[in-house]
């Protein structure tokens, strides 16, 4: 399939950041578009390298196996008092809490985000807030964190309680630095400060009607929200149906996440069901950290490419 290519992609590792920073990827498109889905399996397809995923939204922790995730919620209070139990004690325990967590993920309570936190009274209103307007996320702090990741600095990304629209403000997910940083979501492109500081950008183009299918179906099944309450607010998670899809999502993608999909060097149709799309994509990162690393051992080697190529 055709890729449509920007020139704004020719710059590369080497050339435009130094030698030694990090592959910055930014993955948009529209809500249920398969973005998790896209990075999940370029992670998996790079199992040899270093690579963290940062959302600026609402992940789904569950679908991303790795217990260190669970394990760091905690990390604030557990790791700290670590040296005090006994290893055995210790793992047991780890292990237990992150049992707990999984549960409490599994329902879509908690997950790493740069949402704001609702103050009381919007939380109290909740079914008039947007979660899909730009000003739903903290992106100095976005931002802020994905300048560190840059410098090869960890950062601690925030847990977010999404049964009652707060930070977590004792739990954050531990980032460390790595070779490739992944930032999706679906404003990810539309701050330029976030954006410049992206070495690829992706956007990920699904047929709405397939989106909000998916997305109906994964509210209620991953996410348990309840499809028929659509104006009723007993339940924490029914903001989110089809009535607020029109009112908030759909005008949302519209008017911010379509517009920014002019700034992307590479369109993914059909998501994760485009594996050609995803195995150049993956072979593209390859090369680029082929060079990062030829950089690493020869820091006076600059590799100069001009164009980028699929
Ligand atoms: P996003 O991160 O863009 O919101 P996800 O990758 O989470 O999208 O996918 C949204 C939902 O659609 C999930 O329930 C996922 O399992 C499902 N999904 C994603 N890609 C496909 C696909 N190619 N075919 C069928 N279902 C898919
Ligand atoms: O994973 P996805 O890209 O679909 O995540 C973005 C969507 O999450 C937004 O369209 C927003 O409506 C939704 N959202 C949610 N609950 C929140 C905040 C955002 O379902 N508390």
């Amino acid at each position: 399939p055709a890729l449509p290519l920007s020139s704004s992609s020719s710059s590369t590792l080497a050339d435009s950041n130094g030698p030694k920073q990090p592959f910055v990827i930014g993955v948009s498109g529209g809500t249920a578009s398969g973005k998790t889905t896209v990075c999940d399996m370029i992670i998996q397809q790079l199992h040899d390298h270093r690579v963290v995923l940062v959302n600026q939204g609402c992940y789904d922790i569950h679908r991303q196996k790795q217990k260190s995730v669970t394990l760091s919620l905690l990390a604030g209070n557990l790791v700290r008092y670590e040296n005090l139990f006994c290893n055995a004690f210790a793992i047991m325990l780890e292990y237990q809490v992150s049992r707990c967590f999984e549960q409490l993920m599994l329902i879509g309570a908690f997950k790493d985000s740069f949402y704001r936190g609702l103050t009381a009274e919007e939380a109290k209103r909740v079914h008039e807030y947007n979660f899909d307007h730009p000003d739903a996320f903290d992106t100095e702090q976005f931002l802020e964190c994905i300048e560190k990741l840059r410098c090869t600095q960890s950062v601690q990304v925030p847990i977010y309680d999404f049964k009652n629209h707060r930070r977590c403000s004792e739990s954050f997910r531990q980032v460390n630095a790595s070779d490739v940083i992944i930032l999706e979501g679906i404003l990810v492109f539309h701050d330029p400060r976030v954006r410049n500081l992206m070495n690829m950008k992706i956007f990920v183009d699904t047929d709405a009607d397939v989106r909000l299918a998916r997305r109906i179906r994964r509210d209620t099944v991953e996410r348990g929200r309840d499809i028929n309450s659509v104006l009723e607010q007993a339940s924490p998670f029914t903001y989110l149906n089809i009535f607020l899809y029109a009112k908030f999502v759909k005008p949302a993608f519209d008017d911010f996440v379509l517009p920014s999909k002019k700034y992307a060097d590479v369109i993914i149709p059909r998501g994760g069901d485009n594996h050609v799309a995803i195995d150049l994509i993956v072979q593209h990162i390859r090369t680029k950290l082929g060079q990062h690393d030829l950089c690493k051992i020869y820091p006076n080697v600059y590799v100069i490419q001009s164009t980028f190529q699929i």
